[in-house]
């Protein structure tokens, strides 16, 4: 596939390491407590290392991901983050439009978020005791479901957004004794097979089939079509995320209101995934608040780890939990190693507390109304932006042919299609030192799911920085240097 392609999928000295080991004496015995070994200094290691992360990724790791990132001039060897910012090692300041792909609502390494990791990793807490329950679990849940509708009672804890997608697919075949599941054109649950089988993105299955069988999608925003398929009241649950990832899709009116109700009659489970949108990202601590849904089941990760500790959750109705775990022989039907884990819940509490001590919730919905506005001007100057959306801190751009026609559009959209996208996201990475995405495979739309603590100077910035680039960005000669680079990196 051509780099330019695989771009748009961004959405996103040869040393060996020593482990110095100091020499004890024999008769000591080993002890790995005993001062025997000396410690594994990250710091100096780091320091020994500087400037190497590129070549050794692409040695031990993924040497094409690498080839990506050079040939479009993403590979920057990065120093430090900090809130909305990053930083490479020639002291250059990056804003952070991508947010991690959405796991950095709080902010990069967030100190009282870190604090709390440290103090739970000095109590030396007694977790995963796997036959045995501790503390901060039962208190993590307590918060969530505190924050969210009466109808969901229990918490399954998961280490990822997918596995909380798999633990919904599961559970909710479980409690209704019934196989199929239907979700949305266009949506992305996840890259785990079940996940896939429900995502609609034909980029991400393509050489990983067979997917599952009893999946089936219907259009985002078609109640008719949704009926159709749950009319036959066999259908488990109906997944849908409340604004669509790829291509930041927010739901026509009356839409998630009328699912609900059609799951309601047909017996079908109605899951809201807030992997993405959930912790403030649109303006309200879950989307789904915006329609007042009153949902079955609700996946939450990313942005619950404070960036630091994957954790991801699938919160469920008594009715769900009921269903699934019924009995003594049942009562660890489904679950994993690592969830939930001390350090996770840690970071989980940590995160509630900062969205609300530093109103990140509040923020994100009036800063969210002011990128907007910023970048809505740029409508009306640029026939090429065709319109402007969002939700809060969820906010896309998408381009299409200036109705004036344009020679150089097409040209691009037959090299690839979504082409225009990655004219963008390029300079303003390169140029204005703007991290930034193209909203899915093929898709002319960038996007931006910047930490909630960005300020309003900063969204002023990137306005002004799009502006400057997308005057630019369909240049003939621009467009002749990608076709170019895309050509040589192939
Ligand atoms: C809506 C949604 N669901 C599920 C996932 C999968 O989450 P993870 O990458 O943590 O597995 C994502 C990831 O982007 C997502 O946006």
């Amino acid at each position: 596939m051509a780099t330019a392609a695989v771009a748009a999928r961004i959405t996103g000295s040869s040393a060996c390491l020593t482990f110095r080991k100091e020499r004890g004496p024999r008769s000591a015995g080993p002890s790995l407590f005993s001062g025997r070994y000396a410690p594994l200094v990250i710091r100096e290691l780091s320091e020994a290392r500087a400037g190497e992360d590129y070549d050794l990724y692409a040695r031990g790791i993924n040497p094409q991901f690498i080839r990506v990132l050079k040939t479009i001039g993403f590979d920057r060897v990065w120093a430090r983050g900090e809130g909305q910012y990053l930083y490479d090692s020639d002291g250059n300041r990056f804003l952070d439009m991508l947010g991690g792909f959405g796991m950095f609502n709080a902010g990069r390494n967030n100190p009282r978020i870190r604090a709390a990791l440290v103090e739970t990793l000095e109590l030396d807490t007694p977790g995963s005791v796997q036959l045995g329950v501790s503390l901060l679990p039962g208190l993590l849940a307590e918060e969530l479901l505190k924050r969210t509708p009466a109808r969901l009672a229990r918490v399954l804890f998961t280490s990822s957004g997918a596995e909380a997608v798999e633990a919904a697919l599961k559970l909710g075949r479980a409690a209704t004794g019934r196989s199929r599941v239907v979700s949305t054109e266009q949506s992305f649950h996840g890259l785990t097979l079940g996940a896939l089988s429900a995502g609609g993105d034909r980029h991400f299955v393509e050489r990983f089939g067979p997917l599952l069988p009893g999946f089936s999608r219907v259009p985002f925003g078609d109640l008719d079509a949704l009926e159709v398929a749950l009319r036959t009241e066999d259908v488990a649950l109906f997944l849908v995320e409340p604004v669509q990832g790829k291509g930041v899709n927010l739901p026509p009116s009356g839409y998630l209101e009328g699912a609900q109700e059609l799951c309601r009659r047909y017996g079908t489970l109605f899951a809201v995934d807030e992997v993405q949108t959930g912790f403030g990202r649109t303006g309200k601590l879950f989307a789904f608040e915006y329609w007042g849904l009153d949902p079955d089941l609700v996946t939450v990760a990313k942005s619950l780890s404070g960036g630091y500790v994957p954790v991801g959750g699938l919160l469920m109705s008594q009715q769900v939990y009921d269903g699934v775990f019924d009995s003594l022989e049942h009562s660890v039907s489904h679950g994993s190693t690592f969830a939930p884990n001390d350090l996770a819940m840690a970071a989980g509490l940590a995160t509630l507390r900062e969205l609300d001590d530093a109103d990140l919730v509040e923020r994100s919905a009036r800063l969210g109304a002011r990128l907007l506005e910023l970048t809505r001007a740029l409508a009306d100057e640029h026939e090429v932006v065709r319109e402007v959306r969002g939700l809060g801190l969820m906010w896309a751009m998408e381009f299409g042919e200036p109705e004036s026609g344009s020679v150089a559009w097409r040209l691009m959209e037959r090299m690839q299609a979504g082409l225009f996208a990655q004219l963008v996201v390029v300079p303003l990475f390169t140029k204005h030192h703007i991290l930034s995405q193209v909203a899915g495979h093929d898709l002319p739309v960038l996007k931006g799911l910047p930490p909630l603590v960005v300020t309003e100077q900063d969204l002023e910035e990137f306005a002004s920085a799009l502006d400057d680039v997308i005057a630019k960005a369909g240049r003939p000669t621009r467009v002749a240097g990608l076709a170019l680079r895309a050509a040589r990196a192939r």
